[in-house]
């Protein structure tokens, strides 16, 4: 038996706003909404819901343009054997717009995968809430957004920026764990038009709001994917580190790299001098699992790195101070790129490894103006807060707030370790010896000896691991090379670790 009207509508479902408009959005080098989903999940899982859905506005001859499936591809699919959601933007109709019956099917969307505890993730093409359907639309994204706040935490959401996304096809996604960008897309609250007539600025797409600008400007983006298929790329491997909901454990898998691999290189990686820059992100790979080190925000706030890895299997999130970039400092960008990524990691059940080479926060009135007591005290909250697993190497300088802010025994982390040429002190010798020893410097005879045996002093005394070692502030003093080994093992002390909080609705952290 056949059924030609259920196959007409289907054909029809999938032509979307056309296939003319299908062809252009080709020509532009991007699959369409319907072809996304085949590209992302495993072949042949993905299954579509709501493809007959259609809007009901019948204001500007809305009525006469009724398209099926209203302008988003909703529904499920297999990741590497593992279940998700996902919608789907089509630009080709009404411009990828909101309106009540796209909202609906969305809301569909987030709510089964919430039931089930799977991530969701949505491809974002998009000029926002649809003009013609007025409040209506409003509504719609107010109600994405209001499942994009409580199912926070609860299970990852992950938006794909994949075109010009205007208005709440951007405040969703900020909500939202990660977000991916490609080059050709766009991200605004409104587009250069709407810029023009409001402020008589003349921008570029590229310059309001382009993958360039929000991946090292402003921080909303979390990876520049080259085009989709790297998008999609980013985002398997994304999910490759991260459980399915808050209650489950990471995935594990197998390592194939020796737990007990020590590393002479890393005994000679610090530079004689203090002063002297050196490559952290190769700490890190020599450290974790074949060196296979997934770096979030890598163009923004360089000062920090943050990421995922594995120690013999098991994903971690790693923050670590950048010497090469600011001398590592901690600045308002880095204190908040550390906080928000911590505070995933703490969702999802994802252990912390903290790599701390930290000369202090960085001074100045663009600084302070800017609010740096706000937001260090972020990373402070973010890390003590934290009731993960919670490891940290200091492989040199960690000065003053900065230490403590720095995932410290004192705001709860579990193990910590230092390599032997750590310095460990209120601040730097020098700058410590000329407020301290002001009088007697400028009192001595030869000022500069006088100076560099004081500086020597202090060195002796307070620039090194062994006062906070014998404290217990520190756990133990271990050789570079042992890093990965020391990691590994008290990761596995450590694995089972709940830690009861009192009861609270939730704290009020300095956002
Ligand atoms: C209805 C829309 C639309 C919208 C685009 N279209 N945006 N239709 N509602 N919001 C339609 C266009 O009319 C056009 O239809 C087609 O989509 C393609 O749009 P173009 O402008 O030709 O494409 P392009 O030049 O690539 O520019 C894309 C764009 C631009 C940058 C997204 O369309 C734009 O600026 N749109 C408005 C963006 C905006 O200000 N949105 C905010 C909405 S308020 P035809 O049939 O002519 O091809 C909002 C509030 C949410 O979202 C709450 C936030 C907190």
């Amino acid at each position: 038996m056949s059924f030609p009207e259920l196959e007409r509508k289907r054909k029809e479902h999938l032509l979307g706003g056309g296939k003319e408009r299908q062809d252009d959005c080709r020509k532009k080098g991007k699959l369409t909404a319907f072809e996304r989903p085949g590209a992302i999940f495993d072949s042949g899982t993905f299954v579509e819901l709501d493809p007959f859905a259609t809007h009901e506005c019948y204001d500007f001859g809305m009525e006469k343009k009724k398209i099926l499936g209203d302008g988003v591809v909703a529904g499920y699919g297999n990741i590497d054997g593992r279940l998700c959601y996902l919608f789907s933007h089509d630009f080709t109709a009404y411009g990828g717009s909101l309106g009540w019956a796209f909202a609906s099917k969305v809301c569909k969307i987030m709510d089964l995968a919430l039931k089930q505890g799977v991530p969701v993730i949505g491809i974002n093409d998009s000029g926002g809430a649809r003009i013609q359907e007025g409040v209506v639309s409003l509504g719609g994204y107010a109600e994405i957004f209001d499942r994009n706040v409580k199912t926070s935490g609860v299970i990852p959401q992950i938006s794909l920026i994949m075109g010009p996304c205007a208005g709440g096809a951007v405040y969703s996604p900020a909500i939202t764990d990660f977000i991916i960008m490609t080059k050709s897309s766009y991200m605004f609250i409104t587009g250069p038009e709407v810029v023009k007539e409001v402020t008589k600025e003349t921008v570029s797409f590229d310059e309001l709001g382009g993958a360039s600008v929000h991946n090292k400007k402003s921080g909303v983006a979390h990876f520049l994917a080259e085009d989709e298929q790297d998008a999609f790329r980013i985002l398997r491997k994304l999910l490759s580190f991260i459980p399915s909901n808050n209650l489950e454990d990471p995935p594990r898998f197998q390592s194939k790299d020796d737990p007990m691999r020590a590393n002479e290189e890393l005994n000679s990686i610090l530079p004689p001098s203090p002063n002297k820059p050196y490559d952290m992100l190769s700490v890190i790979k020599n450290v974790v699992d074949s060196n296979d080190f997934l770096e979030v925000q890598k163009h923004w706030a360089r000062n920090i790195i943050a990421g995922f890895a594995r120690l013999d299997g098991s994903p971690v999130g790693i923050v670590a101070n950048n010497p090469e970039v600011l001398a590592g400092v901690l600045d308002i960008d880095s204190c908040d790129k550390a906080s928000r990524f911590i505070r995933f990691c703490d969702c999802f059940n994802i252990p912390l490894v903290t790599f701390v080479d930290v000369p202090g926060f960085l001074p100045g009135t663009s600084q302070e103006w800017g609010g740096i007591i706000r937001h260090g005290a972020k990373l402070l909250y973010a890390f003590s807060e934290a009731s993960v697993p919670k490891l940290t190497v200091i492989t040199r300088k960690a000065y003053g707030g900065a230490y403590d802010v720095m995932n410290s025994k004192h705001i709860g982390a579990d193990f910590n370790f230092a390599w032997p040429n750590a310095e460990i002190a209120v601040m730097g010798p020098e700058g410590a010896c000329n407020i301290v020893f002001r009088k007697e410097i400028s009192e001595a005879k030869d000022q500069k000896k006088k100076r560099d045996e004081l500086v020597e002093e202090y060195k002796k005394r307070f620039s090194n691991p062994y006062i906070a070692a014998s404290r217990g502030y520190i756990d133990d003093v271990i050789e570079p090379k042992e890093t990965r080994s020391r990691l590994i093992s008290s990761l596995k002390a450590i694995n089972r670790k709940r830690e009861e909080r009192p009861k609270r609705k939730h704290g009020n952290i300095p956002v």
